[in-house]
C-alpha cells in the first residue's frame, strides 16, 4: 500500500500536472479531491500538449482510473466539454472517469456572481478566474447548493434554485444588473447534463475505499496550491477550498490513513496569478525574464502570471501545512540563464526578524525578503537525466531549496516534456513504493495489485 498527495507548495501552476503524469503510471487511480475548472493543469508528451481543468492528469496514463471526489465543484458543460475534447485527442474518458454524485454544480449564476463581486469596488478583488468557484463553494456552505445528484430530479433542482435565489443570491443578482434566471428552465436544462453526466457519477468513497482495500494504489493530486489554501493561505487572497494534504480525506470521503506520503511540487522560482501579497515578486527584467523562459501565462485564463524569486519563509509554511515527506522542483531550466540567483530565506518587518509567515495579508504586503544570493550555473539543464549530469551550482541551488523547505528533493522537472526529468531518490523509485514509508510504519508488503474493474 502507498498512496501518494502531489500538492502544489506554491500558489499554484507549479507544474502539479507535469508530475502527476510522471509517477501515475505508478498507480491505479489518480483523485482530485477539491477545486473545479479554476485548475489548468498542462501535460505535454509525444509532441502533444493537453491541458485538464476538471478530470485528473492521470487519465493521460492508459488503465489509470481519475475519480473526482464529493469536495469539487463542477461545471457541467464544462466537464462534458473536456471529456469530449479528451476523446477527440485519443483518449479514452468513457469507462475512466468516476465523479462523486455529491460533488456540487456550478452554475452560470455563480459566474455572474464571481464577475460582480470582482467587479464591485466595495469587495475586494481577488482575480480570482471569474469560474463560479468561491460563489458555488458559498452556496454549498449555505446549505443551498445542487449537487449532482440533485440534478436527477427536475423539481429538486428548480426547489434548490428558488431556496438559492431567496437565501439571498437572487437579490445580489439583482443589484448585480442580472435578470433572475427561470429556476424551471435552468433545473430542467442541467437535468439533462445530469442524465449525460450519469454513467460517470456514482458513489466514489464507497468504491475508491473497495478498490484500496484490494491493494489498489491512489495518487492524489491536488490542484491549486499551499499559498491559496482558504484556510492556510495568504487569506483572503485564496480560492474557496482547501488545497492543503489534509484536504483530501472529507473531499474524497476515505480515512486519512489511507495517505502514506505526501509531494509538494515548488517551482524553482515562484509566480502568482490574481491579486495578493507576494514578498518576492520581481517587477524588473529579471522577473520578465522568468516569465518569457517559463512562460509563464496562465493555461485557464491566460493572464500573465507575477513572477519572483524562490520564497523560503512561504516554502517552509507548504511544508508545515501539507507534512511534506518529499518536494518535487520545477521549472529548473528556466533558471539557466541567470548569473546570480537569489533566494528569500527570511522576512523583515519594520526592523525586526519574522521567522514564519505571517497570518495578515497586509504584513506579508510590507515585509521586505532577505536575499541568499546564491550563483547561477548558465548551462542548459533541460538534457539533464541525473542528478549528477547537473553544473555543481546547480546541485548546491537544489541542496538550498531542500534546507529551506526541510524535505528531500525527489524530483527535478528540467522541461515540460514527460522525459524531462531527474527522478533523485532511489529509495522512491524503488519497486513497492514510491516513497519510503513513514518512521514506525511498516513498508508496503508489495500486494500484487488487482486492477480495479469500472
Ligand atoms: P499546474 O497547474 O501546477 O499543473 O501547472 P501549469 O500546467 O499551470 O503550469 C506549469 C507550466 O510549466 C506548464 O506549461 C508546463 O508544461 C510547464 N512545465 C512543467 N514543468 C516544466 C519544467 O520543468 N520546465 C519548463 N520549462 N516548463 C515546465
Ligand atoms: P492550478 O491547479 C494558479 C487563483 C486565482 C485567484 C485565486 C482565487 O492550475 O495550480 P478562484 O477562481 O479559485 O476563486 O480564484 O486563486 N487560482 C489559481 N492560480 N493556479 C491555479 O490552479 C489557480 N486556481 C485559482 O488566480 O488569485
Ligand atoms: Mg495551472
Amino acid at each position: 500500500m502507498s498512496n501518494i498527495a502531489v500538492v502544489g507548495g506554491q500558489w499554484g501552476d507549479e507544474g502539479k500536472g507535469k508530475i502527476v503524469d510522471l509517477l501515475a503510471d505508478k498507480f491505479d487511480i489518480v483523485a482530485r479531491w477539491q477545486g473545479g475548472p479554476n485548475a489548468g493543469h498542462t501535460v505535454r508528451f509525444e509532441g502533444k500538449v493537453f491541458a485538464l481543468h476538471h478530470i485528473p492528469s492521470g487519465i493521460l496514463r492508459e488503465g489509470v482510473i481519475a475519480v473526482i471526489g464529493s469536495g469539487a465543484v463542477l461545471d457541467p458543460v464544462a466537464l462534458l466539454q473536456e471529456i469530449e475534447k479528451l476523446e477527440q485527442e485519443g483518449i479514452k474518458v468513457r469507462g475512466r472517469l468516476r465523479v462523486s454524485h455529491r460533488a456540487h454544480v456550478i452554475f452560470p449564476l455563480h459566474r455572474e456572481l464571481d464577475r460582480w463581486a470582482e467587479e464591485n469596488p466595495s469587495i475586494v478583488s481577488l482575480g480570482t478566474t471569474r469560474l463560479g468557484i468561491g460563489p458555488a463553494y458559498m452556496t454549498k456552505m449555505a446549505r443551498v447548493g445542487v449537487r449532482l445528484v440533485d440534478l436527477g430530479e427536475v423539481e429538486t433542482v428548480r426547489a434548490k434554485l428558488q431556496a438559492f435565489l431567496d437565501a439571498g443570491f437572487g437579490e445580489l443578482l439583482r443589484r448585480s444588473g442580472h435578470s433572475l434566471p427561470d429556476a424551471q428552465a435552468l433545473a430542467e436544462e442541467y437535468h439533462e447534463h445530469g442524465r449525460v453526466l450519469a454513467p460517470f457519477t456514482g458513489d466514489t468513497p464507497l468504491w475508491l475505499t473497495e478498490r484500496m482495500k484490494e491493494g489498489a494504489r491512489v495518487l492524489f493530486e491536488g490542484a491549486q496550491g499551499a499559498m491559496l489554501d482558504v484556510d492556510h493561505g495568504t487569506y483572503p487572497f485564496v480560492t474557496s477550498s482547501s488545497t492543503v494534504a489534509g484536504g483530501l480525506a472529507p473531499g474524497l470521503g476515505i480515512g486519512p490513513r489511507w495517505l502514506d506520503g505526501v509531494i509538494g511540487v515548488f517551482k524553482a522560482y515562484s509566480t502568482r496569478v490574481g491579486a495578493g501579497p507576494f514578498p518576492t515578486e520581481q517587477r524588473t527584467e529579471a522577473g520578465e525574464i522568468l516569465r518569457e523562459r517559463g512562460r509563464e501565462y496562465g493555461t485557464t485564463t491566460g493572464r500573465p502570471r507575477r513572477c519572483g524569486w524562490f520564497d523560503g519563509v512561504a516554502a517552509r509554511h507548504a511544508a508545515t501545512i501539507n507534512g511534506l515527506d518529499a518536494i518535487a522542483v520545477t521549472l529548473f531550466d528556466v533558471l539557466d540563464a541567470f548569473e546570480e540567483i537569489p533566494v528569500c530565506v527570511a522576512y523583515r518587518y519594520r526592523g525586526m526578524d519574522l521567522p514564519d509567515l505571517p497570518a495578515e495579508p497586509w504584513v506579508i504586503d510590507e515585509v521586505e525578503p532577505t536575499y541568499e544570493v546564491l550563483p547561477g550555473w548558465r548551462h542548459p539543464t533541460s538534457g539533464a537525466r541525473r542528478i549528477g549530469d547537473l553544473p555543481a551550482a546547480a546541485r548546491r541551488y537544489l541542496d538550498r531549496i531542500s534546507s529551506l523547505t526541510g524535505c528531500e528533493v525527489a524530483i527535478v522537472s528540467v522541461g515540460g516534456d514527460r522525459e524531462q526529468a531527474i527522478l533523485c531518490s532511489d529509495r522512491l523509485w524503488s519497486a513497492n513504493m514510491v516513497v519510503p514509508a513513514r518512521a514506525g510504519r511498516a513498508a508496503p508488503a508489495g500486494t500484487p495489485v488487482r486492477r480495479a474493474d469500472t
